[in-house]
C-alpha cells in the first residue's frame, strides 16, 4: 500500500497535467456543434484506458453521444467493480463571467479551474490513475474493474437505459462504484448514499395570435406573462408546500435510523446563508433547509421568458410566455406521474385566455442505496484511513439519472463517493476541482479497490 501511495504523491505534477489536457476538450453535450468534440473526448478517455493496460476498450456508439467501456479482469474470484463516471459537461455560459476560458484550465491557489474540474471528469480521471498506479506497482489489480463513462450524464442519460440493457452481461459486476457527488468538506469526506430524480418541463402560455400594442390593448386581453407569473406562484403556499393535487402522495418519510445519521450532520444554517449571499432561507414548513434540500421533493423555477427583455423599453403585451421548470423527487415518486400531474395543474387551472403547451425534457428516478451492505463498509473504511476527519453519511439533492438502472437493471448498488467540493461551483462559472482533494482521494480510491477485493 505505502508503495503505492508514494507511487500516486510521485505522480502528482504528471496526473494533474494530463487532467488539465483531458478539461481542454469542449466536451458540452447538450450542444449538437460540439458533436465532434463528444466523439474526440470519448476517445481520449479510451485512450487513457489503454495507456494504464485495461483491455476490451470500446468506444460505443449510442443514438447520443458514445460510451466509452473497458476492463481489468486479471483477479478471479475477486469481486468487481464497475466504475462510472461522466465525460460531459454543462454549457458555459454566462461566459463573460469566468475568469479565464472556460476550457483553458488554469491553477489558482490550490483550484484547478475548467468547465468540468469537478462535475465530472475529474472525479472520473482520478479512478482511471488509482488503478494506473495499482498496476505500475504491483502489476495485478485487487478486484476486477470494469469502465462505464457515459457522454450524456448532463442530459439526463438519455440512451444509457437501453445501453446497459443490451449490455446486461457485458456489464455485470458486484457493486458500482460512482465518484459524482460532494464531500462534506475539504479533508471531511462523504458517502451520499440518496438523490433525488428529477422531471423538467416546458410551459408555454399563448394568449393573443400576436404581440399587442400594450397600450391598445393591455387591460382589455390576458397578459401570458401575468398568466404565467400567477400560476406559477400558485404552485406554493405560503409555508412552501406545494399545492399541486397528489405531489407529496409517495413521498417516504424519514426513518429513525435516517434521524439519527442525519442529526449526526453539522448543518450550520448560517454558514450556508453566509456563503450564498442570503439574509435567510426559505422552503416548505416545518422542515430544516438540509432536510428540504436532501429528503424533501421540490419545484424550481429555472427560467422564465416573455415579451420585450432588450435595452430601453418597449410598451408591449406579448403573445407568449415560457417557464422551464423542474421538480426533484425522492422514493417514491414517479418521474412520469409527477410529469402528469403537474401538466395536469397547469392545463386545468390556468384561465382560457391562454392556451398551455407543455414539453418534457429529462427524467430521473431517485434512490436511496442501502447502508447496511458490506461494500458500504468498505467504502467507509477507506475514507476514514485516508482524510483527516471520519465521514457523514449523507443524502443529495442532485440527480444522477441511471443509478436507478444499475439496480433495476443491473441488479447492483451504488457506492456515491464524491470528492467535489460544496463550493466548486459545478454548473457555474469558474468550476473548480480541489488539488489536494484531487490526489488524497486518489488515495481513498486505492484503499477502497484493497478493502473491496478483501470481502
Ligand atoms: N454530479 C451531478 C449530480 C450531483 C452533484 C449530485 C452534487 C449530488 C451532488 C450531476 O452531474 C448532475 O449535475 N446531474 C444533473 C442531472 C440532470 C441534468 C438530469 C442534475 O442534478 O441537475
Ligand atoms: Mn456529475
Ligand atoms: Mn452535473
Amino acid at each position: 500500500m505505502q508503495q503505492i501511495i508514494e507511487y500516486l504523491r510521485a505522480n502528482h505534477e504528471r496526473y494533474l497535467d494530463e487532467l488539465k489536457t483531458f478539461l481542454t476538450i469542449p466536451s458540452i453535450s447538450s450542444s449538437p456543434e460540439h458533436k465532434d468534440e463528444m466523439q474526440r473526448c470519448a476517445e481520449h478517455v479510451a485512450g487513457h484506458l489503454n495507456d494504464i493496460g485495461a483491455s476490451n476498450i470500446k468506444v460505443n456508439p449510442t443514438r447520443g453521444h458514445p460510451a466509452v467501456t473497458g476492463e481489468w479482469m486479471g483477479a478471479p474470484g475477486r469481486p468487481t467493480i464497475l466504475v462510472y463516471g461522466h465525460y460531459d459537461v454543462q454549457p458555459v455560459d454566462p461566459l463573460e463571467l469566468w475568469e479565464h476560458p472556460p476550457f483553458e484550465p488554469h491553477v489558482k491557489g490550490d483550484k484547478l479551474v475548467a468547465r468540468g474540474a469537478t462535475d465530472d471528469k475529474g472525479q472520473l480521471f482520478m479512478h482511471i490513475k488509482a488503478v494506473e498506479a495499482i498496476l505500475n506497482q504491483t502489476g495485478e489489480l485487487p478486484v476486477n474493474v470494469k469502465f462505464l463513462f457515459e457522454g450524456e450524464e448532463e442530459i439526463g442519460s438519455p440512451n444509457l437505459t437501453e445501453f446497459l440493457r443490451d449490455n446486461k452481461e457485458a456489464l455485470k459486476a458486484d457493486v458500482v462504484v460512482v465518484s459524482d457527488t460532494d464531500m462534506w468538506d475539504a479533508g471531511i469526506p462523504a458517502i451520499c448514499y440518496g438523490l433525488k430524480g428529477l422531471t423538467f418541463l416546458e410551459i408555454e402560455m399563448i394568449g393573443p395570435n400576436a404581440d399587442l400594442h400594450s397600450g391598445e390593448y393591455g387591460g382589455a386581453v390576458a397578459n401570458p406573462a401575468e398568466i404565467m407569473a400567477r400560476m406559477l406562484a400558485s404552485v406554493k403556499d405560503e409555508s412552501g408546500r406545494i399545492q399541486i393535487p397528489g405531489f407529496y402522495e409517495s413521498v417516504q418519510e424519514q426513518s429513525e435510523k435516517e434521524k439519527q445519521l442525519l442529526g449526526k450532520i453539522p448543518w450550520d444554517e448560517e454558514a450556508y446563508m453566509k456563503r450564498l449571499g442570503v439574509e435567510e432561507l426559505w422552503g416548505e414548513a416545518p422542515y430544516s433547509a438540509m432536510e428540504r434540500a436532501w429528503l424533501r421533493p421540490t419545484f424550481e423555477i429555472n427560467g422564465i421568458w416573455s415579451g420585450f427583455i432588450g435595452d430601453g423599453a418597449k410598451t408591449v403585451l406579448p403573445s407568449k410566455a415560457n417557464a422551464k421548470i423542474s421538480c426533484r423527487l425522492v422514493p417514491d415518486q414517479e418521474p412520469e406521474e409527477i410529469e402528469e400531474i403537474v401538466k395536469k395543474y397547469f392545463i386545468e387551472n390556468s384561465p382560457k385566455s391562454v392556451k398551455v403547451n407543455v414539453q418534457r425534457f429529462h427524467g430521473g428516478k431517485p434512490f436511496i442505496v442501502p447502508l447496511d451492505n458490506p461494500y458500504m463498509g468498505a467504502a467507509a473504511k477507506a475514507l476514514n484511513d485516508t482524510f483527516e476527519h471520519e465521514l457523514y453519511y449523507k443524502r443529495g439533492g442532485g440527480s444522477i439519472p441511471i443509478v436507478a438502472d444499475f439496480k433495476e437493471i443491473l441488479g447492483l448498488d451504488t457506492l456515491l463517493v464524491g470528492f467535489g467540493l460544496p463550493d466548486c461551483k459545478a454548473h457555474s462559472p469558474n468550476e473548480d476541482f480541489h488539488i489536494p482533494t484531487f490526489h488524497t482521494g486518489m488515495e481513498a480510491i486505492v484503499r477502497l479497490m484493497y478493502n473491496i477485493g478483501e470481502l
